[in-house]
């Protein structure tokens, strides 16, 4: 079986990401979605949380299934039986750093190759931390993600307050 794993923080799940499930679940008998427990950024969302947004986000697919991991990206690949990462390519500057990422990842577990993708071009400027600041200023997301996403904000804003 071909077993796919997109690594990434979601917090939270965008378009973009969406974007790039979407296509590599295609691709993949299996995708399997991995949710970095990151302790280098302040988030929004637990992993909790987020695992939960992307399960709702993701129901219609069939071959998706929503994880999380922390440690190194290839134990959790190797654990998963994932031969390939997807990464999503939004413009060149992200390229340099998921160049780097990817040798490391090989030399770290040549059975594993990476798999890019370019991010649709509608969603090529965007980030989860962009979403976030236009939320926090009141600006309307509603192009970023989807409404169920929206409303997750919107009340993590309000409990904020
Ligand atoms: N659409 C919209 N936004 C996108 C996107 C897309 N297609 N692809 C990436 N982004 C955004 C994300 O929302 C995120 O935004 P933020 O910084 O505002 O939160 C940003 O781009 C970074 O992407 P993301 O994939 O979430 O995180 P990352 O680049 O930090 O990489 C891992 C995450 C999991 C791949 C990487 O940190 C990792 O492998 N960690 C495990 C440790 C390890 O193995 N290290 C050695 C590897 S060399």
């Amino acid at each position: 079986m071909n077993i796919a794993l997109y690594p990434g923080s979601f917090d939270p799940v965008t378009y973009g990401h969406l974007d790039i499930i979407e296509r590599s679940a295609k691709m993949a008998d299996q995708l399997i979605v991995g949710v970095l427990r990151n302790k280098s950024k302040v988030p929004m969302f637990t992993v909790e949380e987020r695992i939960e947004m992307l399960k709702e986000v993701t129901k219609t697919y069939s071959n998706v299934i929503i994880t999380s991991f922390d440690g190194l990206l290839v134990e959790h690949a190797k654990k998963c039986k994932a031969s390939f990462v997807i990464r999503g390519l939004r413009a060149i500057t992200d390229f340099e750093y998921e160049l780097q990422m990817s040798q490391t990842n090989r030399i770290l577990y040549p059975d594993m190759d990476t798999i890019f993708l370019n991010t649709d071009l509608k969603y090529s400027y965007l980030s989860s931390s962009i979403v976030k600041e236009v939320a926090l200023l009141g600006g309307n997301i509603s192009e970023f993600v989807t409404p169920y996403v929206k409303e997750l904000i919107d009340a993590k804003l309000k409990d904020g307050e």
